[in-house]
């Protein structure tokens, strides 16, 4: 059977990418940031997942006020890397897993979680920076990948608490699947940042730390959390943590907390990174 082995949070800060692409990594302000993901790029290299079900939101790439689904999932063999106004990043394409994909569709539908499918989509910053960060620039990315998007972008969002019990029902999903998979969940966005408004800058760096406590050993205290709450603390982009609550449904009750990283700032945003894994 498939099994969950361990989930990742992570920031996706385009400027991250930009800053790899352009050989710019190791500069005196990249280094910091590029250095506190060095553990988990060993880390992976050992773990070595098949499948990472990748959530993460589109910044209008894929989607726009014409079309924008709440929970989506991709389905496709494969994902073209998008092209966000300086042409695609010049990283390898993204290649799915259908048949698994296919599976956590009809299992989180048929469970009352109605995912929008997606059988062609190209993926921006918000999937292809975690990729960097964890399995730096190789000429293919050795794991398939499965994106599920979210709509943070756009009111209304779906609750953290709707989030966190799709990220039980992935769990549950990801163990009625008959292949032997070794699949990690992923969370992607946050911390807290704004980019707009009078308030753009805004890091909150008390609020993230209290929410990588939470998120590890709390995340009943944050599943109730408004809208309104990650908006005032951590910014009108700070909502993107919503995300990290599917990974932390996904893990089961409780985990094992393997690595934390935390960083202000990289480009507008507080970077944020924990590895888990299911604890019994
Ligand atoms: C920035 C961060 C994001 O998460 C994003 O999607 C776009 C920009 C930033 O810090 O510049
Ligand atoms: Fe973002």
């Amino acid at each position: 059977m498939a099994r969950i082995t361990a989930g990742v949070t992570t920031s996706h800060v385009p400027a991250i990418g930009a800053a790899l692409d352009q050989g710019k990594a190791d500069t005196d302000y990249w280094r910091p940031v590029f250095a506190g993901y060095e553990w988990s790029k060993k880390w992976i290299a050992e773990e070595r997942p098949d499948v990472i079900v990748l959530v993460y939101n589109d910044h209008a790439s894929a989607f726009s006020l014409e079309l924008l689904p709440t929970f989506a999932i991709g389905c496709a063999e494969s994902f073209a890397v998008a092209d966000e106004g300086f042409g695609p990043r010049p990283v390898p394409e993204v290649q799915g897993h259908p048949d698994l994909a296919c599976h956590l569709a009809k299992s989180l539908i048929l469970d009352e979680f109605d995912m929008t499918v997606i059988n062609k989509m190209d993926v921006d910053h918000g999937l292809t920076v975690p990729l960097s960060l964890l399995y730096g620039q190789p000429d293919a990315w050795p794991v398939k990948v499965i994106p599920i998007a979210v709509n943070v972008v756009e009111y209304p969002q779906p609750t953290g608490n709707r989030c966190f019990e799709l990220g039980k029902a992935l769990r549950r999903a990801v163990k009625s699947f008959d292949q032997d998979l070794n699949v990690q969940v992923w969370g992607t966005g946050g911390m807290s940042h704004q980019l707009q408004g009078p308030r753009a800058g805004l890091i909150n760096p008390a609020f993230d730390r209290d929410f990588l406590d939470r998120l590890v050993a709390d995340p009943d205290s944050l599943k109730k959390m408004p809208h309104i709450e990650y908006m005032r603390e951590s910014g009108s982009e700070g909502v993107e943590l919503i995300m990290w609550l599917i990974m932390r449904g996904a893990m089961g009750k409780k985990v094992k907390e393997l690595y934390r990283f935390y960083h202000v700032p990289a480009s507008n945003t507080a970077v944020g990174h924990l590895v888990v894994k299911p604890a019994k």
